[in-house]
């Protein structure tokens, strides 16, 4: 059977109330697969949705972190201190990080590095622009990402990242890559890890799609064969949205 993860990246939505009357109105959903949920939220509100999914089996966690464990960094969040509020799964390299944050290859890679040390999981963002695919650059682009990302980690710990592939041109704009773009784009991130690892790593490594997603398209893109789930930004922010998603991948 195939492996699901729905994630929820609210970007930088929501007051405290607001999560709690969210993760209220989620858990009343009851969902079937709620182990295979989660919400990557501001870290003001981490602490507070930990408390309110607590024994529900609804994951949560933050959608960026600092590589080095304490020091001057003023404005920053270390792995520590998320391991503290008991997070599960940490956003690495989001293209809005890497476009108005400096984010690189290389602190994504020392990020991913702190976070599989402390056990949380990667969930591994990479995807190109629509420059890059218009030129029909987007799978040497991925894999140029996917290569740096993962460079000097090993096999064990690989296989615990989540890849979200996220084209950029499709993020917020309601313009959904169709289902086979996705696929395909799926599938050749597949083949790299497995190319830099070996076949048992990239067929069971979770690969999510975002951009766009929601309930209306969830469906059609969760039934594809490389497509392990989502990494929904804009639907995220309401329960309805978020339960209907992760109730199209139960039904899969
Ligand atoms: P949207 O679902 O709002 O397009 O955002 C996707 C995303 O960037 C999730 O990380």
């Amino acid at each position: 059977m195939k492996k699901f993860l729905i994630a929820g990246n609210w970007k930088m939505n929501k007051t405290s109330a607001e999560a709690a009357e969210f993760a209220e109105a989620l858990k009343a959903k009851e969902l079937p697969n709620a182990k295979d949920v989660c919400v990557l939220a501001p870290f003001t509100l981490i602490g507070g949705l930990g408390k309110a999914f607590e024994g529900t089996g609804i994951g949560f966690g933050a959608q960026n972190v600092h590589f080095e464990p304490s020091g001057a960094f003023t404005g920053e969040i270390s792995v520590p201190m998320l391991k503290d509020l008991g997070v599960g799964y940490c956003i690495v390299g989001h293209s809005e990080r890497r476009e108005y944050f400096a984010e690189t290859d290389k602190t994504v890679n020392l990020k991913l590095k702190a976070l599989l040390q402390a056990g949380i999981t990667p969930i591994l963002c990479v995807g190109e622009s629509l420059e890059i695919r218009e030129q029909g650059g987007e799978q040497t682009f991925v894999a140029g990402q996917v290569i740096a990302d993962f460079d000097g980690i090993g096999t064990e710990d690989a296989a615990k990242v989540v890849i979200a592939y996220e084209p950029i041109w499709a993020i917020g704009t309601g313009k959904t890559a169709t289902p086979d773009q996705a696929e395909e784009m799926c599938a050749f991130i597949r083949g790299v890890i497995s190319g830099i690892y070996d076949d048992a790593t990239g067929d069971s490594m979770l690969i999510l799609y975002g951009g766009s997603m929601k309930p209306s398209n969830a469906k059609e893109l969760l039934e594809k064969p490389d497509i392990n789930g989502g990494l929904i930004g804009g639907a995220s922010l309401k329960a309805d949205d978020l339960a209907a998603i992760a109730e199209a991948a139960a039904s899969l």
